[in-house]
């Protein structure tokens, strides 16, 4: 590869060698003095940098350029294969080119593409991170900054101890294709059968038997639920009934749905809705479905298609056995004897209850006493409460329950997590407090390298 002198790049550039040398130690690039050599490359950007610095102060207000991909497909594939890369919440520009092994200089330079003017020591969010390293072909990943993911490690999986748990289904689908009525035909159907007239309490979550076995169904999935507990990491969900009334079709939150059970990577069981409408179409339906993927058994494809009719009752019963089924293939299992951890699934301020949050176990088994910690939140379990509002002393997993006895309300997609003591849920409480306060204030410094140019 050839080179150029610092003082032959200056000249190219008409400056003196004296500002192109602070432009160099700026951006950070090792040179000695004017006889220095620069990299051809290096050279050529130190070139577009400038010559773009000097176009953009003449266009300054047009509005900054929305993100290339990358030029030729040459560039990208001399790229390196590495794939993932963990990065912190913010990070400096040095760092962030000396972990993905890149040039700041180059980072800087397709900062700039974003209309963001950084220099190498300024430091930017992860989002910004992960969207510039994605340019250079890495797909960035967040570092968990709680001690959670340490807590985990400690909690190492025991294949051993590995017991079958019951599924957790969501019922999603499009507005007014029935999910409200199926859930309630499924409770309904199953309170008669065990508790003539029981009533169901509502805590977010409910849990019914068949043939002896257990299904949990989450009442309040709704799309933007389901999507903030996913984005926090949080896999609640093993199986998703897609309700689909057939009288009106596939419509735009059934394809939302589809989306959201397939970025989880969760099976879908199609439960064609309002069959009892004279214009119910269930073969339209399939029809549909099948250009999103959702091919039915009979068609040669892999999807479970059940016919039924909430308002009428009909096909309930084969819809719970196909979940069971779809249960039984997934192989669902979970450590009962792992320190107890779970999700948040819902959570409010009872006025004579104080703070209440349902919560579904995940792992381990949660019990009265437990010292218990949830995001902001901390304290010992008080009381609990099954789906049928019972009062219960423990929950093993895919078991949702009613807790009270938090210090404040969590939010949902929080993780809890039983730890030693009542004094340890406090610390790691506030802990996790000081990190969003801290993170609050963060900003992302902004130093324009106008600052740099203008000794130009
Ligand atoms: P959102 O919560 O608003 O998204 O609606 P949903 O999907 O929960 O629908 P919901 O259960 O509220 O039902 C909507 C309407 O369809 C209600 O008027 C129900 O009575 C009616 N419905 C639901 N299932 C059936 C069915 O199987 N047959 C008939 N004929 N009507 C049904
Ligand atoms: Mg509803």
């Amino acid at each position: 590869m050839s080179k150029v002198r610092v003082y032959e790049l200056a000249k190219k550039l008409g400056i003196s060698s004296k500002k192109l040398i602070s432009i160099l130690e700026e951006l950070d690039v090792d040179i000695r003095n004017h006889m220095s050599s620069l990299e051809d490359d290096m050279a050529q950007l130190i070139m577009d940098l400038v010559s773009e610095e000097k176009g953009s102060k003449k266009t300054k207000n047009e509005t900054p350029k929305t993100p290339e991909p990358p030029k030729n497909t040459e560039e990208v594939s001399t790229k390196p294969k590495i794939q993932k890369v963990v990065l912190p919440s913010k990070i400096s520009i040095k760092d962030l080119g000396s972990r993905i092994n890149i040039e700041p200089v180059k980072l800087i330079k397709k900062l700039m593409d974003f209309g963001l003017m950084v220099n190498i020591n300024a430091e930017i969010d992860f989002e910004s991170a992960k969207k510039l390293i994605k340019e250079f072909g890495y797909e960035a990943e967040e570092e968990r900054e709680d001690e959670l993911a340490e807590l985990e490690k400690e909690e190492e999986t025991r294949p051993e101890e590995l017991k079958p748990r019951p599924p957790v289904v969501t019922v999603m689908g499009h507005v007014d294709h029935g999910k409200t009525t199926l859930l309630d035909a499924i409770r309904e159907t199953n309170v008669a059968a065990s508790e003539a007239g029981g009533i169901t309490q509502h805590i977010g979550a409910s849990q019914v038997e068949k043939d002896g076995k257990t299904i949990v169904f989450i009442d309040t999935p709704g799309h933007e639920a389901f999507t903030a507990l996913r984005a926090r990491g949080a896999k609640v969900t093993d199986i998703v009934v897609l309700v689909v009334a057939a009288d009106d079709g596939v419509m735009p939150q059934t394809v939302e749905a589809i989306n959201h059970a397939k970025a989880a990577g969760v099976p879908i069981i199609v439960a064609i809705n309002k069959i009892d409408k004279p214009g119910a179409n269930p073969e339209r339906v399939k029809q549909q479905l099948s250009e999103y993927g959702l091919i039915p058994e009979e068609w040669g494809g892999d999807t479970i298609f059940v016919n039924v009719s909430a308002k009428n009752r009909i096909g309930i019963d084969t819809l719970l056995e196909m979940i069971l089924l779809v249960a039984e293939m997934a192989e669902l299992k979970a450590d009962y004897n792992a320190r107890a951890s779970g999700v948040i699934i819902e959570a409010k301020l009872d006025k004579g209850r104080g703070p209440v949050a349902t919560v579904l176990v995940q792992k381990g088994t949660l019990k009265v006493g437990d010292a218990i910690v949830a995001g902001p939140a901390y304290g010992k379990v008080r009381a609990m409460r099954d789906s049928r509002g019972r009062m219960v002393k423990s929950a093993t997993p895919s078991i949702p329950v009613e807790v009270m006895g938090f210090s404040e309300v969590p939010s949902a997609g929080d993780v809890i997590r039983v730890v030693s003591s009542e004094k340890e849920a406090r610390e790691i409480a506030e802990k996790y407090h000081e990190i969003h306060k801290e993170k609050e204030n963060i900003t992302t410094p902004k130093v324009s390298l106008d600052r740099i140019f203008d000794r130009i």
